[in-house]
């Protein structure tokens, strides 16, 4: 089988030294690029701006911005069997930004952003995809119910909840805690542990969803 798997942040700039981004370290999506290559499946692992080796036997292309990752998706999801979207891309980038650093003149400064493009909410409705779908879904509040309708709305066949206003786990932290959820509705609550382990426990729990599913792995 072959995975797709997007990774760490995304940068958006605002000039040539300065950017928009988060606290996303990228030990989620390469944990999880380093269990499907050891399960023996193929992966292209699509990673943001992070400071990580490349898991062995994987094919990592470099993105900074969510148009790069976007476009780096596209070109690599027809190849796909089974794609996890664990990337933290921005949601938000300057409309403009400047060409030259931003000088500090105004005691304050304005800054005018639009939407990035969503990529795992173009998977099904643009690329138009049938592969198994795995999205995350970072929550600070109302995880069931959010994570719930974000499977819904981006058509993902699992859904990765985290809790990120908890400390020590999702962002740049070395575990996690996070409950899976499922098309049918059902929610598997999973215990804090190391995101390698976690990687590990999600190959596997994918593979027997598409065995279950379409015999496929
Ligand atoms: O990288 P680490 O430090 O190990 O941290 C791991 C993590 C906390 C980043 C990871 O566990 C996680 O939660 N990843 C998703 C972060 C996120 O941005 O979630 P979201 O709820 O904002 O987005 C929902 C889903 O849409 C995600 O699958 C995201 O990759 C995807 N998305 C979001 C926006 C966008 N423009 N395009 C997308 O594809």
């Amino acid at each position: 089988m072959h995975y797709l798997i997007t990774a760490g942040p995304t940068r958006e700039a605002l000039d040539p030294v300065r950017y928009l981004s988060n606290r996303s370290s990228g030990r989620m999506g390469f944990a999880l690029a380093n269990a499907a290559a050891a399960a023996g499946h193929e992966v292209t692992l699509i990673a943001g701006p992070v400071a990580l080796e490349t898991p062995r036997g994987v094919a990592r292309v470099d993105v900074i911005s969510a148009q790069e990752m976007f476009e780096a998706v596209k070109a690599a999801l027809p190849a796909a069997d089974a794609a996890i979207f664990s990337a933290a891309v921005a949601d938000y980038r300057p409309v403009q930004p400047s060409a030259a650093k931003i000088k500090k003149s105004a005691a304050t400064l304005t800054l005018m952003l639009e939407r990035t493009p969503d990529i795992l909410g173009s998977v099904r409705s643009v690329f138009g995809w049938h592969g198994f779908l795995v999205g995350f879904a970072a929550e600070t509040k109302d995880l069931l119910r959010n994570g719930k309708e974000k499977l819904e709305r981006k058509g993902c066949d699992l859904l990765v909840a985290n809790d990120v206003s908890q400390p020590g786990i999702g962002f740049d932290s070395p575990e996690n805690e996070v409950t899976m959820i499922f098309r049918d509705g059902s929610a598997r609550p999973i215990p804090r542990m190391a995101k390698e382990e976690l990687a590990r426990l999600l190959i596997s729990e994918i593979e027997s969803e598409l065995r279950q599913s379409c015999g496929r792995v």
